[in-house]
């Protein structure tokens, strides 16, 4: 049955993309001849399409910034509202890099062999620590639904075009206390610790800063969480420090937050 859909889906999926129809655009939001190209690899391409069966995506408008490992593309949602896509690529992806993230998480401890699956289980990761920081009211994208290798989520930006990195804007010692806070909940509410925090995994909005980034972040019972935790907060005392606000001794935070 299941296959039965699959099989279907894919063939009207390739009746879509090779279509001899002269139309630019195909009904599903895809430029014609656009869809198979360098980024964008059949499967993904079919968990784009099921997501707009699904009725979780209207169209996608295109990709927004593109990483070595994912690529963020702007999509709406059916309500007009804009919607992220972070789409990990399944052939590039480097996951060797990814693993001691990943092996020594509890909650991610039955891994099958195969980087397509460990690239599907990358997502889903980013989707659980993005959930456990919205439920603690953490600043973070509200996480929507994740499938295969694509999570969606909100668009922290407007038309298409995201907000100010941290590492982009004028700074002062309010963000730096904030920065400091967001660590000690992730740690104290979320039971997390990101793993890759930093100026350029931090928005600066008009409501404040907004965390993302969060595929490497580990549950505090990872065997490497303290030392995470101990890298997470000497990068962005550094950060600040550059930009001349006065920090506080990293060693004294680190010993406050675990405490
Ligand atoms: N929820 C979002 N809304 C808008 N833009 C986003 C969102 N998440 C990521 N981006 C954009 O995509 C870029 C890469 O995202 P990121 O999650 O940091 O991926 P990577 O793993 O490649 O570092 C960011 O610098 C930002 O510009
Ligand atoms: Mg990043």
């Amino acid at each position: 049955m299941q296959e039965d859909i699959s099989r279907k889906l894919e063939s009207k999926l390739d009746a879509k993309i090779f279509s001899k129809s002269r139309k630019k655009t195909l009904p599903d939001g895809f430029k014609k001849g656009k869809v198979v190209n360098e980024v964008l690899d059949k499967p993904t391409v079919m968990t784009l399409y099921k997501l707009i069966t699904d009725h979780i995506l209207s169209y996608v408008n295109g990709p927004v910034s593109a990483g070595k490992e994912s690529v963020l593309f702007w999509a709406v949602d059916e309500k007009q509202v804009n919607v992220a896509l972070k789409i990990y690529l399944v052939s590039t992806s480097n996951f060797k890099k990814r693993e001691p993230y990943i092996l020594g998480d509890p909650r991610f401890s039955r891994l099958k062999k195969g980087t397509k699956n460990l690239v599907y289980l990358w997502a889903k990761k980013e989707f659980r620590n993005l959930s456990q920081c919205y439920d603690c009211g953490i600043p973070v994208p509200r996480p929507i639904y994740v499938t295969n290798n694509v999570l969606v989520m909100d668009f922290v930006g407007d038309n298409g075009v995201p907000a100010r990195l941290l590492l982009e804007s004028e700074i002062d010692e309010n963000d730096y206390l904030q920065s400091i806070s967001i660590i000690k909940d992730l740690y104290k509410l979320a039971k997390l610790v990101h793993g890759d925090y930093s100026e350029y995994n931090i928005f600066k909005t008009k409501n404040g800063l907004v965390l993302f980034d969060l595929g490497s972040a580990v549950d505090l019972r990872h065997p490497n969480a303290q030392e995470f935790l101990k890298r997470d907060i000497n990068n962005i005392t550094r950060f600040f420090s550059k930009r001349g606000i006065d920090v506080n001794d990293p060693e004294e935070i680190l010993e406050e937050i675990i405490s």
